[in-house]
């Protein structure tokens, strides 16, 4: 068990057994939106996959759970995988539309960054539909900071889309020599 956080729900790490409620909230609030540019419905056992490839890395899963049921989840993996970028990831979290304004995307983003510094990372990467202005303020709520616009980089629903990233430096630490996290 993590947290239990303000909103009364707890974060903790996902098992695969959280794969059917994972696959359900993320068809919901990304594939069938454009806040993910997957473009049709993932089944269970690929988000079995997905959780499984994050818990054998070590990276952070995490899902927040109301009395039984997950009701959102958040996790990084690394940036680009070439080696210089080994001490940035790019998260997502997502949190089911009937339980939105409730603090649970802050318990789960919260607990991803505390893990984040602990691991010695050194920026967090969100890359975010330009017109999900929810997102945007989330994430202006927690620091990151706009680094640019990605133009029309993705085709969705018919209509062409705006990229954000925004990113968070974690510290200021400098890595050891052979202090290896991703890619090398
Ligand atoms: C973005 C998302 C994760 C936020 O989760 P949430 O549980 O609704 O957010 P919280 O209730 O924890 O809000 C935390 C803060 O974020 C900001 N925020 C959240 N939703 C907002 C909105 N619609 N408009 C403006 N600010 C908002 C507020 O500053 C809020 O702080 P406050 O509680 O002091 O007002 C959620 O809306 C979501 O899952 N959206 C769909 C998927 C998505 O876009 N994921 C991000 C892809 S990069």
């Amino acid at each position: 068990m993590r947290g239990v956080y303000d909103c009364s729900v707890l974060i903790r790490p996902a098992t695969l057994a959280d794969a059917p409620a994972v696959t359900a909230i993320y068809n919901a609030e990304g594939v069938a939106t454009t806040a993910s540019y997957d473009l049709e419905p993932v089944s269970v056992a690929e988000r079995e996959r997905y959780i499984a490839e994050h818990l054998d890395a070590g990276l952070p899963f995490y899902v927040a759970e109301d009395a039984t049921t997950v009701v959102g989840y958040a996790c990084y993996g690394g940036f680009r995988v070439k080696p210089g970028y080994r001490y940035s990831v790019e998260h997502s979290v997502y949190v089911a539309s009937s339980h939105r304004g409730r603090g649970v995307g802050r318990a789960l983003l919260s607990e991803l960054i505390a893990t984040a510094r602990a691991a010695g990372l050194h920026v967090m990467v969100a890359v975010i539909d330009a017109a999900n202005s929810s997102s945007v303020a989330f994430h202006a709520g927690f620091g990151f900071e706009a680094a640019g616009i990605w133009p029309e980089i993705c085709w969705k629903f018919g209509a062409w889309h705006d990229v954000a990233v925004m990113t968070l430096k974690l510290g200021d630490a400098v890595p050891e020599p052979g202090n290896v996290i991703f890619g090398g």
